[in-house]
């Protein structure tokens, strides 16, 4: 089910998304969170800052990334390792032991995942961060991926590599391969919160809330969870 907030600006739909995962963590011992890279979620990790700033303490939080590129060494500036501790991590009070990010280098990558896996099976993510794709994807899971993925290796595809190349030198340097958490594990998240805006979201907020459940839109399973709160600018609700 969802609860859709549309704002007139960036920093509204921050603000609002902060407050939601705010109301789902704050009676919580230990939050478990789900947490997204992308332009979507930095102003709620702004607001979490400012938050951890005025004196709220997130040691007691457990995080778990939805995704990696493969191919970049783990400090490469543009891993999600590397976006994640720049825009959150080094600015908060979460230990390191409780940050979960797939990992893309070491291992046989399908060990990777099932290392992921077992990790995430212990816990139950308390509310999940989703940015959109344009294609409609989360995490990394491009159309045409099953709804009964774990956590997997993926071939991105060429609207993604396009949308990204604007964080790389070139479209010759963004990966091709990455490992993402699956639907199936994203699914199980209790609450889910999706940050969208631009027109250049418009068609896939459309698919995720409006559209057919089917793979073919990966954020239309969405349509089947129970607590999804969805923030959005006018721009990427203007077609529904
Ligand atoms: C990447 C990430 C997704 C993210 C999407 C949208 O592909 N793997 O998790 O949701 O980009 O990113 P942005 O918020 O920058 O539009």
């Amino acid at each position: 089910m969802f609860n859709i907030i549309i704002k007139d600006t960036y920093e509204e739909v921050s603000l609002e998304a902060f407050k939601a995962l705010k109301k789902v963590i704050s009676d919580k011992e230990k939050p478990v969170l789900g947490l997204a890279t992308g332009s979507s979620p930095i102003g709620l990790y702004k607001n979490m800052q400012e938050d951890y700033k005025k004196g709220y303490s997130y040691k007691n939080c457990i995080t778990f990334n939805l995704d990696e590129y493969i191919g970049l060494d783990k400090e490469h500036d543009q891993t999600y390792w590397t976006f994640m501790h720049k825009n959150l991590f080094d600015n908060l009070d979460i230990p390191e032991e409780n940050i979960h990010i797939p990992s893309a280098v070491g291992k046989d990558l399908q060990e990777l995942c099932s290392d992921y896996d077992k990790a995430l099976n212990e816990y139950v993510i308390d509310i999940q961060v989703l940015g959109i794709g344009g294609n409609g994807h989360i995490g990394f899971n491009e159309p045409g991926t099953s709804f009964d993925t774990k956590t997997n290796i993926v071939e991105l595809q060429e609207r993604t590599r396009l949308d990204n190349a604007r964080f790389f030198n070139s479209l010759d340097e963004v990966p091709t391969k990455a490992i993402t958490m699956g639907i199936s594990s994203i699914m199980q998240a209790k609450n889910i919160l999706v940050i969208a805006t631009g027109l250049n979201k418009a068609d896939a907020v459309y698919g995720m809330i409006k559209g057919e459940i089917s793979v073919d839109c990966p954020a239309s399973v969405l349509q089947n969870h129970p607590s999804v709160t969805v923030v959005l600018d006018k721009d990427a609700a203007s077609k529904l």
